[in-house]
């Protein structure tokens, strides 16, 4: 594995490192980047063990499949979207794990309510917005990334098909996921993955990072959660250094780790 040091197009971000440990080793990783950045960076590509005992990794590297779950300091974690931050202890999910099964605090759920709830803030998801917003329309975005933009922040190349809106056209996809949520981020919950639709059209969210729970109470839906990865399955395809065509911009951008 190799890191990205020199980038023509982006601007490479100071960086500040931290520690953790990996199965009694401590291993070094960037802040703001993921685990699993960190363990290719360091070499360390083996991150679960088939029933047969094959070595396996990640998959799709974009927090989509659950192959890369592990033991983030005793909790079970997706390592390809969990950053490095705050982490001391990272570890193989025992074959007889079984969580504490602790009861969750209790704390007081939080019910947003608005028009409109829009689910993803990519492109798709903050365009809605917009308009939505321009019309006068109360709306909410979610969105289970940290910033908004979706896959547009992996995109160093320029768009040429918003030029017949006269808009965003030759700028760059990271550039145009920048600009797409303005200045005024209210309303946009990032780090929040929706995991249930419930009645009374109630939607239900859980956020990854805090683990909070809380609803929205929305009158209309709009699902614009872009394109899933298709995943094939073949024989080893969770071998280390398998990964999907989406895992690999992912990890691509600087200061990560190129898959390969
Ligand atoms: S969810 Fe992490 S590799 Fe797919």
């Amino acid at each position: 594995m190799y890191k990205i040091e020199n980038h023509p197009i982006l601007d490479l971000p100071k960086e500040e490192y931290v520690e953790f440990q990996f199965e009694g080793r401590t291993v070094r990783g960037q802040k703001g980047k993921t685990i699993a950045a960190a363990l290719h960076q360091a070499g360390l590509i083996v991150h679960s063990h088939s029933t047969t005992g094959r070595n396996r990794s990640l998959e799709c590297g974009i927090g989509k499949c659950g192959a890369c779950e592990m033991l983030v300091d005793g909790q079970v974690r997706r390592i390809c979207i969990t950053s490095v931050d705050g982490v001391k202890e990272v570890r193989e999910i025992p074959k007889d794990y079984l969580p504490e099964g602790k009861a969750p605090a209790i704390r007081e759920t939080k019910i947003y309510k608005t028009t409109v709830a829009i689910i993803g803030g990519g492109p798709a998801g903050l365009a809605c917005r917009e308009q939505l917003t321009a019309l006068g329309i109360p709306n909410i975005v979610v969105d289970n990334n940290a910033t908004e933009g979706g896959q547009f922040n992996m995109q160093t190349h320029q768009f040429f098909f918003f030029e017949k809106e006269q808009k965003f056209g030759g700028m760059r996809g990271f550039d145009i996921a920048k600009t797409l949520a303005g200045d005024n981020h209210d309303g946009i919950l990032l780090n929040n993955t929706v995991w249930d639709l419930l009645e009374g059209r109630r939607i239900a969210l859980k956020n990854i990072v805090t683990q909070e729970v809380s609803y929205i109470d929305a009158d209309h839906l709009v699902v614009a959660t872009g394109a899933v990865p298709f995943m094939p399955v073949f024989e080893n395809d969770d071998v280390p250094g398998v990964y999907t065509a989406g895992g690999v911009p992912e990890d691509d951008e600087p200061g990560a780790h190129p898959a390969g």
